[in-house]
């Protein structure tokens, strides 16, 4: 199935907001986060405003095959931390280490944050879903550290 998957990228934009909401509160999501509560709708418009201008944050999603269907979100902030979710319906296919993989392509190829030396994830040990993805995407871990209190495995992917 992954062999025929094309994946694309582009920029979050006003209109995806709810799609964005929806995503933030899938239970696996939120329970991978280090902040696991529930998102409010207010919460969740006050953050997409703030991040849409953000200087310091990219949003994309990930859109697949000719039809640009949205499948997922794709972050990464001016000192390189990455996050990665998928659309419940297309978890299961291996798709996390492939766009991981097309991202760092195209965030290089875009000239996407030139001064960053790595791309960063913190992922909780539970996630092995993640874990298998990011190392199959070439990150390398790099031992744990704390995270807003919590312990988590640090992946690096070297850019230079
Ligand atoms: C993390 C995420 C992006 C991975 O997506 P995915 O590509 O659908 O991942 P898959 O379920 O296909 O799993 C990838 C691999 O890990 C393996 N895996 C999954 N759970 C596993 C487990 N408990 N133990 C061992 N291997 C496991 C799968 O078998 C698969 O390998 P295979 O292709 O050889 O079968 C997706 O699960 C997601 O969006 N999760 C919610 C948000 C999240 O956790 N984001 C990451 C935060 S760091």
């Amino acid at each position: 199935m992954r062999e025929i998957i094309e994946i694309d990228f582009r920029e979050v934009n006003s209109s995806d907001m709810m799609l964005l909401y929806e995503w933030a509160n899938d239970p696996i999501t939120r329970a991978m986060s280090f902040n696991t509560t529930i998102i409010s709708k207010t919460e969740h418009e006050k953050w997409f405003e703030k991040s849409l201008h953000s200087k310091n944050l990219y949003l994309f999603i990930i859109e697949i095959n000719e039809l640009n269907l949205p499948v997922g979100l794709i972050r990464i902030d001016e000192e390189g931390l990455l996050g990665i979710s998928i659309d419940k319906q297309f978890r299961g296919l291996g798709l996390g280490s492939e766009i991981l993989k097309k991202f760092i392509k195209y965030i290089k190829i875009n000239n996407y944050i030139p001064k960053i030396e790595k791309i960063i994830a913190l992922i909780k040990s539970e996630n092995k879903a993640s874990i298998v993805s990011f190392e199959r995407a070439g990150f390398v871990e790099k031992g744990y550290s704390y995270f807003k209190g919590q312990a988590c495995l640090n992946y690096h992917y070297s850019l230079r």
